[in-house]
């Protein structure tokens, strides 16, 4: 079985109603980056912080997968797909993906800002945190989400699972976020690459096929062309 590594940004969950953070309208036109996903941000003020999160994991939960992420799950008949994403909703695996690397965390999830191993998972009737609220070693908690100037501690992993790649697709990602962007980079010489995006992204690698559209559209049309190879 081809091995299909997809990476995805924002746009990728944008027909599902979740704003992207750079397009016109887009979240960090609303709130400056330093405020909300930093740890300075945080120290300064972790309510902000928190309010942020908790609109956008409400938002998350309400969300439902579009037919780009239902189209990435189906591939799974064909093909071995390793979904990296660096979006921290989790519409992926509620569209059936069975493997999928978050590389910037989870809204679903919050973590003791004393001891990051202790993760906890929110649910939908459950979906806020509130300042006060505290791990079991008496901590508050914080969004599982990392911020600018924090480690990506998942980006080891995707660089190996890239390197693995027999073809690799990059959909609804404006490529502005490193380490996540150089991923690209280790793709074996010769991969084919494919990239959805209704908009311009600029890419270094040779030979991209550009299908220039939404994820839905974008998933549908890549898969025509797979299956005509
Ligand atoms: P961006 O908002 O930077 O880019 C979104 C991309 O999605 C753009 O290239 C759009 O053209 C494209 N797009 C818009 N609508 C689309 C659609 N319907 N279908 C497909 N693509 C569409 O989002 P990211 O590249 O994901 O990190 O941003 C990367 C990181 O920056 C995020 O993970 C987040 C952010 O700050 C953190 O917060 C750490």
């Amino acid at each position: 079985m081809k091995h299909i590594v997809v990476l995805t940004g924002a746009g990728m969950s944008a027909e599902s109603g979740i704003a992207t953070f750079r397009d016109s309208g887009g979240l960090w036109e609303q709130y400056a980056i330093e405020d909300v996903a930093t740890p300075e941000g945080y120290r300064r003020n972790p309510q902000l912080v928190l309010d942020f999160y908790n609109a956008r994991r409400k938002a998350a939960f309400d969300a439902k997968p579009n037919k780009g992420h239902v189209g990435l799950a189906e591939m799974e008949a064909g093909y071995k797909v390793s979904v990296i994403t660096q979006n921290v909703d989790d519409l992926h695996e509620r569209a059936g993906s069975t493997s999928v690397l978050h590389l910037h965390g989870e809204l679903s999830k919050v973590r003791s800002t004393a001891d990051p191993s202790l993760i906890y998972t929110l649910t939908r009737d459950n979906w806020e945190i509130k300042l006060g609220d505290k791990c079991e070693k008496g901590s508050q908690l914080r969004p599982h989400i990392v911020w600018f100037g924090e480690a990506v501690p998942m980006i080891e992993k995707a660089v190996e699972i890239v390197h693995t790649a027999d073809i690799l697709v990059v959909i609804g990602t404006s490529l502005n976020v490193y380490p996540a962007a150089g991923l690209l980079n280790y793709v074996r010489s010769g991969t084919p690459v494919y990239l959805i995006d209704p908009n311009d992204v600029s890419v270094h690698q040779p030979d991209v096929c550009f299908i220039k559209k939404g994820a839905s559209e974008g998933v549908a049309e890549l898969r025509n062309i797979l299956k005509s190879k």
